[in-house]
């Protein structure tokens, strides 16, 4: 089974940039293109939320609009910058979202159980999960303790050493710690948030972090560094799963680059 992850797309309403700057509605453009491309084709996109900018209904729209050209099944994950009512409102086929409250969902159609957290406070930019829904993922989690599972939410659960990002961290992780670390089938905690590519052992798992494909946050790693972002080059995350080989997660630039030329 092949997923791929599309992170942090921050779609505007038509002709408007991501920060004035940044062209996000064709960055998720050329990263459907990029799907359809690859060699093998994803069984499932996973978009690991900010599909849009501001929440707004004009954006989710045009996010709709972009991702209609997608010929892969997707699923979608809310983030910080997306509005909870409006988010479930843009995509009512996707049968798997909760009628109300957070968005977490379960979907058991695949050789790898995908369990999806909602840890989007509205109005905040920082994430938190809380006891509903720390008891939702130990119940669901519970229900089968040995199929391979992947766990996504947005937010990830650690410390970058990115000062503007650790501010709008998940927050409050001992208690969400404990429930993934009592379960010893969980392959990987999927986030995006961090526009990059990130990976930290935690819980007894690993947590990967998706690249967006609006904008690369820079890697400034000095305490008082100012936020800066970049204008690509901008990668999705390819996580190719086997029962013999387990999870391989891999990065995949997107855009046109020298080659490829005979390896051996
Ligand atoms: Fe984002």
């Amino acid at each position: 089974m092949l997923i791929a992850q599309l992170s942090d797309m921050h779609v505007r309403p038509r002709g408007q940039l991501y920060r004035g700057v940044a062209d996000s509605n064709r960055g998720l453009s050329e990263a459907i293109d990029h799907l359809h491309g690859l060699d093998r084709r994803p069984d499932l996109v996973l978009l690991s939320g900010d599909l849009v900018d501001e929440g707004h209904s004009d954006e989710y729209a045009m996010a709709l609009e972009l991702l209609s050209a997608l010929t892969i099944p997707y699923l979608v994950v809310p983030g910080n910058h997306d509005r909870r009512e409006n988010f479930r409102a843009a995509f009512p086929g996707h049968t798997y979202l909760p009628a109300h409250g957070p968005l977490h969902y379960c979907v058991d159609d695949h050789a790898v159980r995908l369990v999806v957290l909602d840890s989007c406070l509205p109005g905040q930019h920082h994430g938190h999960i809380d006891a509903a829904g720390l008891s939702w993922l130990q119940s669901t989690l519970a229900a089968d303790p040995h199929k391979p599972t992947i766990v996504v939410m947005h937010h990830p659960p650690f410390v970058s050493g990115i000062a503007c990002l650790d501010e709008y961290r998940l927050k409050d992780t001992a208690p969400l710690e404990r429930v993934i670390r009592a379960q010893s089938n969980i392959e990987a905690v999927l986030c995006g948030h961090v526009h990059r590519a990130m990976a930290r052992r935690w819980a007894g798992t690993v947590v990967l972090t998706c690249p967006s494909t609006a904008t690369e946050i820079c890697l400034t790693l000095s305490p008082g560094a100012a936020p800066q972002s970049c204008l690509g080059p901008t990668a999705c995350l390819l996580h190719l799963w086997s029962a013999e080989h387990g999870l391989v997660s891999h990065t995949s630039h997107i855009g046109q680059y020298e080659g490829p030329y005979a390896f051996i």
